[in-house]
């Protein structure tokens, strides 16, 4: 996610602007720059990679940037353009002389620069910088008005601070969906992503809200939403550590990137499907109609936790679109030999998008012909760079070894395609329409269950010390049932199997015994009765059971006292509410063992070896 810092008042601004973006590293970054305001110009240096490499060539600037009171620094995380020194903020327009950074997309900004003319010189790939030259065409000398007129044509989210050379002590910044606090010191003004790059300076935030807008000068402060009404807003103390900012209050990243999943879900799906024509748009395809129906098999390569995204993805694929799709792990496809040739599409799924296997798989596979797009967290990483397009997943970065945000948000882009292809093939309108309806509700019943947690923290402590366990799921739940078990294994350490509800009987049901659990998904679909009568036979060999029931389902108490209650959704998209609470009681049952869950044993974020 970028990281935005902001200062206005009497300290030499160069070194808050760089100590803070040191501050918000966590965030992830490919890149960095900063601005300042002298008297008569705007000084601007960035740099591509760490902060670092940007305070190097600071000080090679220093006689430049000295005696400078207000700017802004950014750290960029890649969502739109390559990672470049021209594509990275702050950006400019008006001849250099407005300035802007920005966390968020905006999603109409290809409309926005038809909107602007042909006559605008871009110096970079980037939506911000059609942001920055929109600010520029409404300035006639008020800074604030000029972002409030840009911003009511603005589609998409944005956390912006912009300043002007003509009022070189002056910020005005802007928040939806994106982030943004102010910092009240002494005379003095602070902006950021979160309050970790102020805590040093002071504890004295403001949190501005969606839709608001701040005008600060040296002297005044002043916040307005955007029908440019003066708002009232309260200042609050900030009871977090430096540590813990870095977490925004929580105890791990994994936790923080759990609860992140409600929004960037939202990133993930924005501006990316139509309602009315119950359909998706995924630019990245690169395909024409008539090459998506040329297509007969679809490929899903991947490894670990995204393997399993993949096979939520096969349902999806097959059920909305009927093509036959094949999930392959991506160590075992590059050595068999595949039988893929130009009417297969294939997708290599991978939030770092350096993960070895994949990349040596998707490699074969442009090798034998087949189409062959990503879909990839991290922007200009191998893989995305190695497919011939693809779609990024804008889970922001995964800082935390077990993957959780990355894994809803590859199947929310997994669901978007197979719409995409089962509306260009026979899906009828409504059932897309239904769909749509229904994924837009999603990140509300994650938050329901990110705020019932206690009930999972319980279960937890309950479990914990049991040594072994099976996941069983039926359907799309099982492939959650697999990554269940595998965020298990990750972070407690504890034995656990994944099973289709039907396999028990085949043999694993051998094992159970009272110091043998089972965590069963069991929730309210067509398959809820078989699912049951699994349960049944597994309570009968007297082995414990945890539930994942739908809310209101009364009838699970007769199974198990030990329930996690979700939110009923269309069984194609149960996978993203099931998940979230089994990767809380993973994360609890590590917690209660007292595991390093951020940096699990023997584990790398990324797999960039064979
Ligand atoms: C997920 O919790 C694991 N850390 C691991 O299985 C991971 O999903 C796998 O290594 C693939 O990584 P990628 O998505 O970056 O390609």
């Amino acid at each position: 996610m970028c990281g935005i810092v902001g200062y206005i008042g009497s300290k030499n601004v160069v070194p808050i602007l760089v100590q803070g973006l040191r501050r918000l590293e966590y965030r992830g970054y490919d890149s960095a720059g900063i601005a300042v305001a002298k008297k008569d110009q705007i000084v601007r240096v960035r740099t591509v990679g760490k902060v670092d490499n940007l305070a190097n060539k600071v000080k090679l600037n220093s006689e430049e940037l000295k005696d400078t009171h207000v700017g802004i620094a950014h750290t960029r995380w890649a969502t739109h353009g390559s990672v470049t020194e021209a594509n990275t903020h702050p950006h400019q327009a008006l001849n250099g002389k407005l300035i802007l950074v920005h966390n968020g997309i905006v999603e109409n900004y290809r409309e926005l620069k038809e909107f602007l003319g042909p006559d605008i010189q871009y110096a970079s790939e980037t939506d911000s910088e059609v942001l920055a030259h929109l600010i520029g065409k409404f300035y006639t000398g008020n800074l604030k008005q000029a972002v409030m007129q840009a911003l009511q044509k603005v589609r998409g989210t944005y956390g912006i601070v912009v300043m002007h050379q003509d009022n070189a002590e002056e910020l005005v910044a802007a928040r939806m969906g994106s982030p943004l606090v102010v910092g009240f010191g002494d005379s003095e003004y602070y902006l950021a992503s979160d309050a970790t790059p102020m805590l040093s300076y002071t504890k004295k935030v403001m949190y501005l809200n969606d839709g608001e807008v701040v005008d600060i000068k040296k002297d005044s402060l002043e916040v307005f939403n955007l029908k440019d009404e003066q708002l009232e807003k309260n200042v609050e103390e900030v009871s977090w550590d430096d540590e813990q900012a870095e977490k925004q209050g929580f105890d791990h990243f994994m936790l923080k990137e759990i609860h992140d999943q409600p929004n960037v879900f939202q990133d993930a799906i924005r501006g990316r499907f139509n309602l009315n024509e119950g359909n998706a748009h995924l630019g990245g395809l690169n395909m024409t109609p008539t090459e998506m129906s040329s297509i007969n098999h679809v490929v899903l390569l991947a490894c670990g936790t995204a393997s399993y995204a993949a096979q939520v993805g096969k349902g999806m694929f097959e059920r909305l679109a009927g093509i036959p799709t094949s999930v392959e792990i991506a160590s075992e496809f590059r050595y068999k030999d595949p039988i893929v040739d130009s009417k297969t599409l294939v997708f290599a799924i991978s939030q770092s998008g350096e993960t070895a296997d994949t990349l040596a798989a998707l490699r074969e596979a442009k090798r034998k012909g087949a189409f062959v797009r990503g879909i990839v967290n991290v922007v200009g990483s191998t893989i995305a760079r190695e497919t011939d397009g693809g779609t990024y997943i804008h889970a922001g970065p995964e800082l935390s070894v077990a993957s959780t945000k990355a894994y809803t948000n590859m199947m929310a882009v997994l669901f978007l395609y197979a719409l995409q292809f089962g509306r260009s093939r026979n899906l009828p309108l409504s059932a897309g329409q239904s769909l749509l309806h229904e994924l837009r509700r999603i990140p509300e019943k994650m938050n329901y269950i990110l705020n019932n947690k206690d009930i999972i923290k319980t279960l937890a402590e309950k479990f914990k010390n049991y040594q072994n366990c099976y996941f069983l799921g039926r359907g799309l739940n099982y492939p959650v049932a697999l990554e269940g078990s595998l965020k298990l294994k990750e972070i407690t350490y504890i034995h656990s199997e994944a099973y289709p509800g039907g396999e028990m009987k085949h043999g694993p049901i051998a094992l159970l015994s009272p110091d043998f659990p089972v965590i069963a998904i069991m929730t309210q679909n067509q398959l809820y009765d078989k699912m049951r009568s699994n349960v049944e036979e597994i309570i009968a060999r007297g082995a414990p059971i945890f539930l994942v029931a739908t809310v209101g389902d009364d009838k699970a108490r007769q199974l198990s006292e030990d329930i996690i209650f979700v939110p009923k959704t269309k069984r194609l998209l149960e996978p993203f509410i099931n998940t979230v609470a089994l990767q809380l009681f993973s994360y609890y049952v590590a917690i209660g063992l007292d595991r390093d869950v951020d940096r699990p044993r023997n584990l790398a974020k990324s797999v960039t070896v064979e």
